[in-house]
Parts: structure tokens; C-alpha cells; sequence
């Protein structure tokens, strides 16, 4: 049994490589807190500021897990600045005790700071590291991925800047262009609800958002773009091998 979340398909074609049985958080995250019982019970989704996404975090608060080997899987981009501690003590702090957490870098899809064809072109040989995982988690194997005084450190000047910014700095981050054709997918793929249509033209709703970007990333006609600067606004990302209505089975909130 493996739950997930995705934005741009990442974290769920990991996921694709490590069990069958998969639920998206997005969708289980609802309602009163389940018990899942499972020989063995995972989580894959993508690191947010070093840290789980907070859609994650607030399912994990709330489910319960009957398992002998709970293992999480953290994708990256570029740093995680100590990821799989920070994630091993928000487990511990919901009394969940993890057998496995490991991380594997894969492309970068935060706008501000990374251009898309680039990190397209990039080979991170996240196959070569997935594949890692798999024989682990196959073989119930007990590891916590290490983390350096360099990984803390990265984390410690991240919140520092985090916490010289406007508390609001990232309310408006979107804006909506006249590109928009009112096809709808950004509503379909937000995990939060936070796009509806209006006539033709899709409304954005910062309430709720946590900027995940998977909006910004499916719209086919780049219509959704950052107020604040990025590295290519003519470059938007999606896991090669997940398909756009893979994102929408997983994220959609409208059915
Ligand atoms: C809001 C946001 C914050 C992110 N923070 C980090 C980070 O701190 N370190 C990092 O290496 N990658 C970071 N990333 C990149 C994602 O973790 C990475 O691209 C991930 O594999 C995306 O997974 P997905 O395709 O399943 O959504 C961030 C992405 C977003 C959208």
C-alpha cells in the first residue's frame, strides 16, 4: 500500500516503480482520520522547502497505520537540505515510527529558480535510483538516508530568508493571462480546489493554495504565470512518463 502526491508527476512515477496499490493523498486526505493496514505502508511525494507538503503532512496527522515497515520517499530537485530528518521527525511527532526514508533527485519544477528546458536536458538517473529503493523496500531494509552538517545548515539560511519575506509574499503568485482558452485542466488538476471556471475564463483563488504548481505547470497554453520573477516563463514541466490525465485522476477535486 503506497500513498502519494504529485504536482508534475515525479513523486507518482516513483511511485508507479514501487507497489500497485497506490492512493493519492489528495483524494484520502478527506474526512475523519482511517486506519490502513498493510504488511508494508508507504508515502511518496515531493519536498517543499526541505520539508513534506502540507496537503502530506495533514493526512499523515491523521491516519493511522497498522505496519511492521512504514517507509517514505522523498523527491528533489536540487537540495534537500536534510529532507529525511526533518520528515523523520514530523513522522515521530504523529507517533508513526519509520522503517525506511530515502530521497532521490529528479527534475526541479520550482519556476523562480529553475528553467524547464533545462531541467528537462538534465539526467539525474533517477531510474538508477529508484530501482535502489525498489530492492530495499523489497528486502525490508531499515535505513534513514543520512544527512550532513552542510544539509542543516542549507535548511537553517532557507528559513532565515523565509523569514525576512512579507508573510503574504506568495497570496498572489499567480496570475492568469488572456492566453486562457477555458479548457479547464487547471481546475482539474489542483489539489486544493482553488481554480474555477467563470464563463471561459478560469478564476484562481489564492485561499488554500500551496503553490505546488501544478497548475502553472499543465496549462497547455502557459496562461497561468508567476508574479514574481522566473527563470523561463516559456518553459513549464511534466514527468515525461506520466500523462496529463494521470495528474487529473490524482488531484482532481470536482468529482
Ligand atoms: C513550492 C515548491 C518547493 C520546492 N522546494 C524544493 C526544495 O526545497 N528542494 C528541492 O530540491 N526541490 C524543491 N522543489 C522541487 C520538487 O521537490 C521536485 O521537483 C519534485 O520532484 C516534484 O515532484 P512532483 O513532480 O511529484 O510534484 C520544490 C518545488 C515546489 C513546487
Amino acid at each position: 500500500m503506497l500513498f502519494y502526491f504529485t504536482a508534475t508527476g515525479n513523486s507518482l512515477y516513483a511511485a508507479k516503480q514501487l507497489d500497485d496499490d497506490r492512493i493519492s493523498i489528495a483524494q484520502a486526505v478527506h474526512g475523519e482520520g482511517k486506519k490502513y493496514t498493510a504488511d508494508k505502508i508507504g508515502v511518496v511525494c515531493p519536498v517543499f522547502g526541505h520539508e513534506v507538503p502540507e496537503l502530506v503532512r495533514k493526512f499523515l496527522s491523521k491516519a493511522e497505520f497498522e505496519t511492521d515497515y512504514f517507509y517514505l520517499i522523498l523527491t528533489y530537485g536540487s537540495r534537500h537540505g536534510g529532507a529525511a530528518e526533518l520528515a523523520q521527525r514530523m513522522l515521530e511527532g504523529f507517533g508513526i515510527h519509520p522503517a525506511y526514508i530515502n530521497v532521490v533527485l529528479m527534475a526541479d519544477n520550482f519556476l523562480p529558480g529553475f528553467d524547464m528546458d533545462e531541467q528537462k536536458r538534465t539526467d539525474k538517473k533517477a531510474d538508477v535510483q529508484i530501482a535502489r529503493i525498489r530492492e530495499d523496500i523489497r528486502n525490508g531494509v531499515k535505513f534513514i538516508s543520512p544527512v550532513t552538517a552542510a544539509d542543516r545548515e542549507a535548511h537553517q539560511e532557507y528559513l532565515g530568508r523565509i523569514a525576512k519575506m512579507q508573510k503574504d509574499a506568495f497570496k498572489n503568485i499567480y496570475r492568469i493571462t488572456d492566453e486562457c482558452i477555458g479548457c479547464g485542466i487547471c481546475t482539474k488538476v489542483c489539489p486544493k480546489k482553488c481554480f474555477r471556471m467563470d464563463g471561459a475564463k478560469s478564476v484562481w483563488n489564492p485561499k488554500g493554495c500551496m503553490t505546488c504548481m501544478a497548475c502553472i505547470h499543465a496549462c497547455p497554453m502557459m496562461a497561468i504565470q508567476l508574479r514574481i520573477p522566473e527563470k523561463n516563463p516559456k518553459a513549464r514541466y511534466r514527468n515525461e512518463n506520466i500523462s496529463i490525465c494521470e495528474i487529473v485522476d490524482a488531484n482532481n477535486q470536482w468529482r
